[in-house]
Formats: structure tokens, sequence, C-alpha cells
């Protein structure tokens, strides 16, 4: 058996603007009493007039609606008489067709409109759905939603590629990606014309697998006319074949392949140039920093790598869907402490710019941490090998604004390398379009939490995360706390209350401030989309009023810390 709710957005009769959260308050609590049960889905109907607000239909995306509802009073007439969708309407189902949601239609015989009689409406909302950007990206041959098919919300092992060999379809996979490769040529070209003029410039491909990218090295010194030869690294025996099998068919003398773990050969002279692609939905997850630091050894003293830095980044995400698969897999406490590599699809970043107490919250998703080659602070032993891991240990504490009730239930992952100089690779969110727009190799890292932490509207969430390590693993643990930000009515007299607890202090509210804590329940207004925040003006001034109120944050709730000591998820090296 199946159940559908059928909820509105919200609730007309008792919603002002600001309490557009009450309908999806009601959701979670239903869902939550029922477990999250797979069998218990949603019916949208989108009778009241959508709501401006972006963040309140958003949210919606990370729930697991099945059915909208649409009665014929929704539609509009447009000039000629025909039913139409109100603008906001109409973008939300085009978003909404993603999910491949069942439209109910009603009362479509009753003529409230006079032209085009009861087919009218089924006929607009397939030119919605054929219009929709994201079934038209997905139609599209090279972009990412079109590579991804079938793979949405599905739950990814991320690969290891040192301690495992990968399979020949693996890399043929690689090998799809435009995008990626084009890149890298772009930044050994750029490398190759601005090498010093000499005699012989020495490139190393340390990880080249079936040899995409010595084919890439190949054609950016054709392009850039400088004399230089390739040494290709590869420890995985069956790629080595076919690197083998490629040198004698295309490459010949230009390049030398060497077999072997690059933490541990040796070749027969210093590069000047060392590019690898051992990167990670999350940058160094696939260990790229633990290789790298044993193919240094092959790199002059002012020679550069490429890439020569990378980052890994987090959001905070809902998505019943993603919490529910955690949940299926065959261990499920197990599952819940191991990233895996997904497709979002039916998932909604809690986070929001900016904003929290005092304005201290960072952006919608934050950088953790970097890694940079070569190194600057190595201390190696005589081999030119790291003495201990620990250098590759990072930690990261985020503190993110939540400005509309949400669940969550996981974290999401991003990376970003520069390769050389202007030329990166990047899935952040915000700027993959502008690095490498369509690149296929990579989806996001998902970190899963056990249970869903409720957050209240403009709560304030940290998020607590290391990259720890011994001799012969690498994993990652995490978890979060939130907090919801206190204000401190005005005296009487209209006098400025200074409160004697810092605003940097998370944990503690003043016991002497006069606390009028805003429900939890009321939304954050996204001024820029809703006519009631009178503008960028209105915004600077509430803000103000708001930052001199804001007397410090009531911690309300965290998770447990996620996969200590690696105990269910590491990376082997
Ligand atoms: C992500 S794949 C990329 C392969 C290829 N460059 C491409 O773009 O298709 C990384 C490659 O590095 C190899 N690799 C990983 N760690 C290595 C190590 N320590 N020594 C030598 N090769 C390594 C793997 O076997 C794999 O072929």
């Amino acid at each position: 058996m199946q159940l559908s709710i059928r909820l509105p957005i919200y609730d007309p009769s008792k919603a002002p603007e600001d309490e557009l959260n009450a309908t999806w308050e009601m959701w979670d609590i239903v869902r939550s009493v029922c477990d999250y049960n797979p069998r218990l889905t949603l019916t949208l109907d989108l009778t009241p007039p959508l709501p401006t607000t972006l963040g309140v239909l958003s949210k919606w995306t990370a729930e697991p609606v099945q059915h909208i509802f649409l009665p014929a009073s929704t539609f509009i007439a447009n000039t000629k008489g025909y039913p139409v969708l109100p603008k906001g309407t109409q973008s939300f189902v085009r978003q909404s067709m993603a999910h491949r949601p069942i439209i109910i239609m009603s009362d479509v015989r009753s003529g409230t409109h006079s032209k085009g009689g009861e087919s009218a409406y089924s006929q607009y909302i397939r030119h919605l759905e054929k219009s929709s950007p994201v079934v038209q990206a997905a139609l599209k041959a090279g972009t990412v939603e079109n590579f991804a098919q079938g793979y949405q919300d599905y739950l990814q092992a991320p690969l290891q590629p040192l301690m495992d060999n990968l399979q020949s379809i693996t890399y043929q996979t690689f090998e799809r990606d435009p995008v990626k490769y084009r890149n890298y040529e772009e930044a050994i070209y750029n490398a190759l014309v601005e090498w010093p003029a000499s005699d012989r410039i020495v490139i190393c491909v340390a990880g080249a697998g079936r040899g995409p990218l010595v084919a890439r090295s190949l054609l950016a010194i054709q392009r850039s006319r400088r004399p230089a030869f390739v040494y290709a690294v590869e420890k995985n025996p069956n790629a080595f074949v076919t690197l083998q099998n490629r040198q004698e068919m295309e490459w010949g003398s230009g390049v030398q392949l060497i077999y072997g773990d690059m933490r541990s050969i040796e070749i027969p002279e210093q590069a000047d140039i060392l590019v690898s692609e051992l990167l990670g939905s999350f940058g160094d997850n696939e260990l790229s920093p633990e290789c790298l630091d044993g193919a240094m050894r092959f790199l002059k003293a002012d020679g550069i790598s490429i890439p020569c830095s990378y980052t890994a980044h987090l959001a905070p995400l809902q998505s019943s869907k993603l919490f529910n698969e955690t949940r299926m897999n065959k261990d499920p406490s197990k599952s819940a402490e191991t990233p895996y590599v997904v497709m979002f699809q039916n998932v909604d970043i809690l986070s929001a710019d900016g904003g929290g107490l005092g304005g201290r919250c960072g952006p919608q998703t934050q950088e953790c941490w970097e890694f940079e080659h070569p190194r600057k602070d190595g201390v190696v032993d005589d081999r030119g090998l790291p003495i201990t891991n620990s250098h590759n240990t990072r930690s990261a504490k985020l503190t993110f604004h939540i400005p509309h009730a949400g669940v969550l239930h996981g974290l999401a992952g991003y990376f970003e390398a520069v390769l050389y100089k202007g030329v990166g690779l990047s899935i952040h969110p915000q700027h993959k379009d502008r690095v490498s727009k369509d690149m296929l190799s990579w989806f996001p890292l998902f970190f899963p939490f056990k249970d869903p932490l409720y957050l209240p509207s403009n709560s304030e969430l940290q998020v607590s995360i290391w990259r720890l390590t011994n001799e012969r693993q690498v994993w990652y643990e995490w978890y979060a706390e939130s907090f919801l930000p206190v204000f401190s009515a005005p005296l009487p007299g209209g006098e400025d209350h200074k409160t004697p607890t810092s605003s940097h202090d998370p944990f503690f509210a003043s016991t002497t401030t006069h606390v009028a804590v805003p429900s939890p329940l009321i939304d954050a207004v996204d001024s820029s989309f809703s006519p009631v925040s009178g503008g960028e003006e209105g915004r600077k001034e509430d803000e103000g009023v708001r930052e001199k109120a804001c007397a410090g944050a009531v911690k309300i709730g965290q998770t447990l810390l996620h996969n200590p000591g690696g105990r269910s998820s590491w990376i082997g090296l």
C-alpha cells in the first residue's frame, strides 16, 4: 500500500507571508512519526497562489513529492482566454518535472476558462514539461544531466584507485569527459610556453591510467613547439598493458613508460612538470596528497605540479530520499558513517550566504581546507619521502546560516582544483559553470547523518569535520551542532542594552538579558523576492536592528560524532 498526503505549500487561511513554513512543519511531524516510511509520499496542492520566497519552495524538492494537485482555479486566462499558470507556478512546475511527478488536475470540465476546453489544461502541462530546463538538459548530449541519467540520488562507494586497480570500463567512463582533458591540455600548454627556454623540458605523468593525459601532454608539446619528453608512471598492470600498446602504436620514442607505485619507484631523471589526476569528489579523498608526496621526489626544485592546489568544500543538505537510501543499506550503522558519491536530485541545500549572529556565518558553500603541491613545509627522510603522514591531516569548523526551517540529513562535499594559473577544475555549485562547465567526471560527495537534526528558521549550524590518518588509512570524521540566536528586548527608555555575553560564545545566552526569541516557526524572508521586505534599504535597516538586539545563541541540538577512528569507512594507503 502507498499513502500520499495532500498538503498545500502553505495554509492561506492562517498564513501571512511570514508563516509559510506551517504546512512543511506539519509534513515533517507526520513523516517523522512514521519513521520516514518510503511508502508515505506527498501530493503537493498548488491551489493557493505560490509564495515568492524561494527557500520555501525549494525545500519541497527534498521531499518525496509523488503528485502535484492543480485545480482549474489555479490557472489564469492568457490574452486569448486559454488557461495558463501564473509565472511563479509555471516555473515551480517546470522545476518539479525533474522528479517526474504525476499531475492531478481537477474541475477542468467546469468551464472556468472560455477557450480550449478540457484538453487545454493537459496540453499546457505537456508544454511546461517539454520546455522545462531540467528536462531539456537531460535530453541534450554532453550535459551532466544527460550523462547522469539513472544515477540521480544513487549512493556509489567512492573509488579507491590507490588500494584497488581500476577496471577498464571505469577508465573508459573517465575518458568520455572532454572538459577535464581540455583543461589539463590548456594548463600543460600554458606551463610549457611560460617555461624558460631550455634544451629539453621533462614532463612526468604520475598515474597515467590508459594514457589520456599522456596524449594531451603530447598535444600541448606539439602546440607549444617546445622540445619536451614525457615519462608516464602507472601501478595498475591492466592499464599498463594499454599504455604499452599506445606507446607502440601512437607515441613512439617521445614517451617512456615506468611501471610501479609513484611512492617507491625511481625515474631516470627529475621532471620540470609533474602532471597528475588523482582527485576525488572532495579533492583529497582518493589520496592525491599522499601519492604526490611520493612523486615530489621526481620534481626539480623549481618544477611545477599540475594541479598545484585543490580545496574541499561543504554545504548542509536536506533529503529524505538520501536519508532513506542510507538506512536501507544492509549495515545501516556503517552506511550512515560512509561518504558516498551521489548525483544530487531530490536534495535541498539548507544554508544561505552570510547572515546569522553578527553576520558571522560564511557563504552557502564553505571551504574546509587546501592541499598545495609542491608542499612548502616538507620534512623528508633521505629517500625524499615524508617521515609521517601527519602533515596531511586537516580540520575545519564552519558556521552556516539556515534561513528557513529544515531537517539536516547530510553534507554535500565538493572540490575545486587549480591546475595551473587561471585554468582549473570545479564541481563547486556556484563556480563550476565558470571554471569547467559540463565536466562529467565527478559527482559530489555525500556525508550522511545517522539521525535527522531539525533546524528552525534563522538558526545557525556549526559543522566540524576532520581528515585523519594512521600508517595504513585515511578517514573523515564529522558532526554538527545547531544554535538559535536570542535577541535582547530594548530596555525601557530606548537605551541600548549591552549583554555581558560575548556574541562569539555560542553556548551561553545571558541570564540577565530580556530575551525575546522570535518564534522558530517564523520564517526568514528573502527580501529580494518578497514584496513585504521594502527592498535593499529595508533589508539593511532590519539587519542593523537585528545585530544590535542580538544577545547570543542557545545551543539547541547536535548529532553524534560520525566515523570515529575510521571505524566504518576509510581509504587504504
Ligand atoms: C583517477 S585515475 C586517472 C587516470 C588517468 N590519468 C585519466 O585521467 O584517465 C588515477 C590513476 O592513478 C593510478 N595511481 C593511483 N595511485 C598511484 C600510485 N601511487 N602510483 C602509480 N599510479 C597510481 C591509478 O591506478 C589510476 O590509473
